[in-house]
């Protein structure tokens, strides 16, 4: 932090109390200064500066016949030089004054000042508050009722809900007033879907007209169709390609802003995104691999017609039922990475593609959803039983972190990863019994290696063996939990959309302080 004495002007300019105010204000404009210290010997004992003779004026006393002595503020406050420059700083803009005369004290015995004769105050040099500004760091004003908020929100409410929640002690989490895991026991996805746009589950008659509703939505817009081809061959992830697929479809269909929009509008463009996203996973995966794309079949669920686009087969339904299932169970879960940046990115009022198209972004990251196809990788290079053990030993030791364990609310099993065991268990995965040999394992080795941190399978491990199993390649395992969290995030917004307020959180800057003088080019 720079000092006062490094920015103060020295020598300073004087002047005696007993000299007239216009010998004081020649002196002033000669040295070009804004103000003298009035001196007596080296002992500052006032300080008259433009702004008092400018009083003077105006109160019509003659600056020939006036003594500084009687125009003067005396016994100015000073300050020492070794004051940090935003001490003083503050102090000039605390009083209201433009200078302060810097003051060295000697030490003393008693660490008072006195007099220049026995070692007090002696005047140094003169700062002023256009000295101080050049340099001073200017602290950010910290508004009233601003809360500091734990690394990363971690726990914090930042919003109400109806659409669902997590609870991470009791290893819970439910869609609307139901828990997910039932509805995904037990319902269809296009159930679960209408249940989170409308609130309710549909009647019979409504669920007719929602499957109807949705039929033609699965297309995907002509325009896109023709540019889903340079999009495969671009290079990118599937994520990454989806996330560009999902940006046009938005374009090509006319989307606005929300902002613009009626409820009405909202949730047809919602309906729109939710329902093609996808026929583009599955378009671009067939591209990448140098097939054509596959329409959607207008008889099959929402996981029966998933794995048809894939192949043309009609699936097994055991196994459209598991993937469907893995589907449902990762509808939506709380305030999580994406869907939080879905309803950030709404609350701007921008339009719907672009609020899914950053979610998509948020999710592709291994700490969020990009990790099934490193779970299962785990599972490969571990290899056999025996060898567990010591290898994600090794790996903890390491620092590495085992994928497909831990999470940030649950401190207790992971109630998607429970039931996604049982799904792989009831269609006899063939890496089932391998995967919860590792998972106990990985559970052992945590608990010893990482104590207290309540680390348990999450989602992801179980969903890799569950898709493995049911034909789906690893590079669409991130994409096919978008395919079902498309929904979530389509909640949300359409929930954030409806009661907005623009989200804009703060930060406290900790760089150097400004404003520092700009370096010459
Ligand atoms: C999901 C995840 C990001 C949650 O993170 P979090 O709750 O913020 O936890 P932190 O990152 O603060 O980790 C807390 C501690 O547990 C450890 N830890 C957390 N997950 C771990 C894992 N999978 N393997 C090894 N150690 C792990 C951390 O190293 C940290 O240890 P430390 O206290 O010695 O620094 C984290 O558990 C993780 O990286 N898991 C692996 C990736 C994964 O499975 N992602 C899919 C999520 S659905």
């Amino acid at each position: 932090m720079r000092t006062v004495a490094e920015v103060m002007s020295a020598p300073v300019v004087t002047a005696s109390p007993d000299e007239t105010v216009a010998e004081a204000a020649g002196r002033m404009g000669e040295r070009r200064v804004g103000s003298v210290v009035v001196v007596d010997g080296e002992r500052p004992i006032g300080i008259l500066t433009e702004r008092d003779i400018v009083r003077l004026a105006a109160a019509g006393a003659s600056v020939t016949g006036t003594k500084v002595a009687e125009w003067m503020t005396a016994d100015p406050d000073c300050v020492e030089p070794s004051v940090s420059v935003h001490d003083a700083f503050a102090s000039l803009a605390e009083h209201g004054y433009r200078h302060f005369p810097v003051v060295d004290r000697p030490d003393r015995a008693d660490g008072t000042g006195g007099d220049p004769g026995d070692g007090g105050p002696r005047l140094v040099g003169v700062v002023s508050m256009r000295d101080l500004m050049r340099v001073a760091s200017i602290q950010p004003v910290v508004p009233p009722g601003q809360i500091e908020v734990p690394r990363g929100l971690k726990g914090v409410i930042a919003a109400e809900t109806q659409v669902g929640d997590v609870r991470g002690q009791e290893g819970f989490y439910h869609y609307r007033q139901y828990s997910a895991v039932e509805l995904a026991e037990q319902r269809s996805f296009e159930d679960v879907w209408f249940l989170l746009f409308e609130g309710h589950l549909p009647s019979a008659e409504e669920r007719a007209g929602f499957l109807a509703e949705l039929a033609s939505l699965r297309q995907v817009p002509d325009a896109v169709q023709a540019l889903l081809p340079p999009i495969s061959r671009s290079g990118g992830s599937p994520m990454d390609q989806l996330r560009s697929a999902v940006s046009l479809v938005g374009h090509a269909e006319g989307f606005r802003p929300t902002f613009d929009l009626s409820a009405v509008e909202r949730r047809a463009n919602a309906l729109r995104i939710g329902a093609v996203v996808p026929t583009l996973i599955m378009a671009l995966h067939r591209l990448r691999s140098g097939d054509e794309p596959i329409e959607p079949h207008p008889e099959l669920g929402y996981g029966g017609n998933y794995l048809w686009m894939l192949r043309g087969v009609e699936p097994d339904p055991e196994v459209a039922r598991a993937v469907e299932q893995y589907q449902i169970s990762t509808i939506d879960h709380g305030f999580n990475a994406s869907t939080f940046t879905a309803r950030v990115v709404v609350s701007t009022g921008a339009d719907v593609a672009g609020s899914v198209t950053a979610a998509i972004a948020a999710l592709s990251g291994p700490l969020h959803g990009g990790a099934p196809s490193r779970a299962l990788d785990l599972l490969d290079a571990i290899g056999t039983p025996e060898n567990a053990r010591p290898y994600l030993v090794r790996a903890v030791e390491r620092g590495e972190r085992i994928m497909g364990f831990g999470h940030p609310v649950y401190v207790t099993d992971d109630p998607r990863s429970v039931f996604l065991r049982g799904v792989a268990e009831r269609i006899q995965a063939d890496k089932v019994e391998f995967a919860k040999q590792v998972e106990r394992t990985v559970v052992e080795v945590l608990a010893e290696l990482k104590p207290g941190r309540n680390l348990y399978a999450n989602v992801e491990f179980y969903a890799g063996v569950v898709m493995d199993h049911c034909g789906l390649p690893r590079e669409l395992f991130t994409p096919t939990f978008a395919s079902s969290r498309v929904i979530g995030w389509c909640a949300n917004l359409l929930e954030q959309a409806a009661d907005n307020r623009i989200i804009r959180p703060s930060a406290r800057y900790v760089g150097p302080p400004p404003p520092q003088p700009v370096p010459a080019p």
